[in-house]
């Protein structure tokens, strides 16, 4: 009996750390398979983040999209982001980012990132 107790208490305690870790670990995550060519509020290699969600694909004024991707009539969402991170060739063939994101645990971090990301 008392054995089964610690172990119950075990289990919440990690779980409980293994949810301060996701949210640690998207933005570590962000920064790190994406940061190098996007920020949130800035265009960079990349265009900005913020505001992602629900926008249309190649939408954001100045910044030089490929054709491909600018003529994807896409909206940016958990399904279409998924196979973006997936294969971006895959989904828009043409495009110019050619970053894929194998792990889905990391896409499922970063696409939470990306939906909080206003
Ligand atoms: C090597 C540079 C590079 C890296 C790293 C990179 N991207 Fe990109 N990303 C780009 C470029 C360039 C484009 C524009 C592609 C085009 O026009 O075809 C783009 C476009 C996008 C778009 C479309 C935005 C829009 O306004 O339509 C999304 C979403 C995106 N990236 C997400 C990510 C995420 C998430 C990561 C990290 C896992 C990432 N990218 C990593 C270069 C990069």
């Amino acid at each position: 009996m008392r054995a089964h107790h610690v172990a119950l208490t075990c289990l919440a305690v990690l779980a409980t750390q293994a949810g301060a870790d996701e949210a640690l670990d998207a933005k570590a995550l962000y920064e790190a398979r994406c940061g190098g060519c996007h920020a949130l509020d800035a265009d960079r290699t990349g265009p900005h983040h913020a505001g992602v969600f629900g926008r249309r694909a190649g939408s954001v004024a100045g910044f030089a999209y490929s054709p491909a991707l600018a003529g994807s009539g896409i909206v940016w969402n958990e399904v279409t982001l998924e196979r973006w991170l997936q294969d971006p060739e895959a989904l828009i063939p043409g495009q110019r980012m050619n970053v894929r994101v194998s792990d889905p645990a990391e896409r499922r971090a970063i696409i939470g990132y990306l939906r909080a990301a206003r």
